[in-house]
C-alpha cells in the first residue's frame, strides 16, 4: 500500500498531537512530535543557564550536536522523549520550558538544524508529523496537510486537563493568557511563522470531538492512499 506523509500544523493545544497519535496508530505510521524537539532544545538551553537576553547561538548549536534528541515508547505505549540517555518526557512539559520555547523556536539556526533532522526522519514516508511549519517549510510536498484551529478558551481548557492529569500545576486564566501569547509569538516570528500552507485543509475543532477530527483526517488520508 502507498505510504504517504501527513503534516498537521496549528497553534498550541489545538489537538494536533492527540489526533496525530491516533491516526499514526490506525495507519501504522510513525508519529513525530516536532514541538517536543523545540522543547528539548529549550530544556538544554535552560540547563545551560541561557536566556533570551544572554543566548549564545553557536554555544546552543554545539549543545544540540552533543545531545541528540530521540523518541521511545513507554510500557503503556505512550511516546517518551530522550536527550542522550536522559528521559525528559515530563521535564519538557514543565512551565519553565513552555514559557521559554518561543524564543528558542524563533532562532533561525536552531530551526535549520531541527528541520534537517525532521526531513531525514520523514524520508521513507509513512510519517505523520505535527508542528507549526510542517506543511509550509519542513514537508512542503506532504500529500496531506491539515491545519487545526480552536478557540483560545477551548484550548486552555484542554491544556488545563492535560496538565492536571500529568501532575503539572495549572491555572486556567493563566493558561489562556500564555496560549494567546504563544499564538502571537509563533505566528509573528520572522522565520517560519505559524500559518497554514496554501494547500492545507483548515479544520476548526472547537466543539468537535477527538474522534470527529480523527475520522475527518483518516478519510482524507485514505482517499489519497487508495488513489
Ligand atoms: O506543540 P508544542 O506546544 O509542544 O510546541 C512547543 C513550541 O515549539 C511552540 O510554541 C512553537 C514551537 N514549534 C515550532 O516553532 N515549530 C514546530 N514545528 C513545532 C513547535
Amino acid at each position: 500500500m502507498k505510504k504517504i506523509t501527513i503534516a498537521i500544523d496549528g497553534p498550541a493545544s489545538s489537538g494536533k498531537s492527540t489526533v496525530a497519535k491516533l491516526i499514526a496508530k490506525d495507519l501504522g505510521y510513525v508519529y513525530l512530535d516536532t514541538g517536543a524537539m523545540y522543547r528539548s532544545v529549550t530544556y538544554l538551553a535552560l540547563q545551560a543557564g541561557l536566556t533570551e537576553e544572554t543566548v549564545n547561538v553557536p554555544q546552543l548549536l554545539d549543545l544540540i550536536d552533543r545531545h541528540p534528541i530521540s523518541f521511545g515508547l513507554a510500557a503503556d505505549g505512550s511516546q517518551t522523549v530522550f536527550i542522550k540517555d536522559q528521559d525528559v518526557t515530563l521535564a519538557i512539559r514543565q512551565n519553565d520550558v513552555t514559557a521559554n520555547v518561543s524564543w528558542v523556536a524563533a532562532l533561525a539556526e536552531v530551526r535549520e538544524k531541527l528541520v534537517e533532522q525532521q526531513r531525514q526522519l520523514a524520508k521513507s514516508g509513512g510519517m505523520i508529523m505535527d508542528g507549526r511549519d510542517i506543511g509550509t517549510v519542513v514537508l512542503p510536498k506532504a500529500e496531506l496537510k491539515i491545519f487545526l484551529i480552536a478557540s483560545v478558551e477551548e484550548r486552555a481548557e484542554r491544556r488545563y486537563k492535560e496538565n492536571l492529569a500529568k501532575g503539572i500545576e495549572a491555572d486556567l486564566e493563566e493558561l489562556k493568557q500564555t496560549i494567546a501569547e504563544r499564538d502571537y509569538k509563533d505566528s509573528h516570528r520572522r522565520v517560519s511563522p505559524l500559518k497554514p500552507a496554501d494547500d492545507a485543509l483548515i479544520f476548526d475543532t472547537t466543539g468537535v470531538s477527538i474522534e470527529g477530527v480523527v475520522t475527518f483526517i483518516l478519510e482524507k488520508a485514505k482517499q489519497i492512499i487508495d488513489k
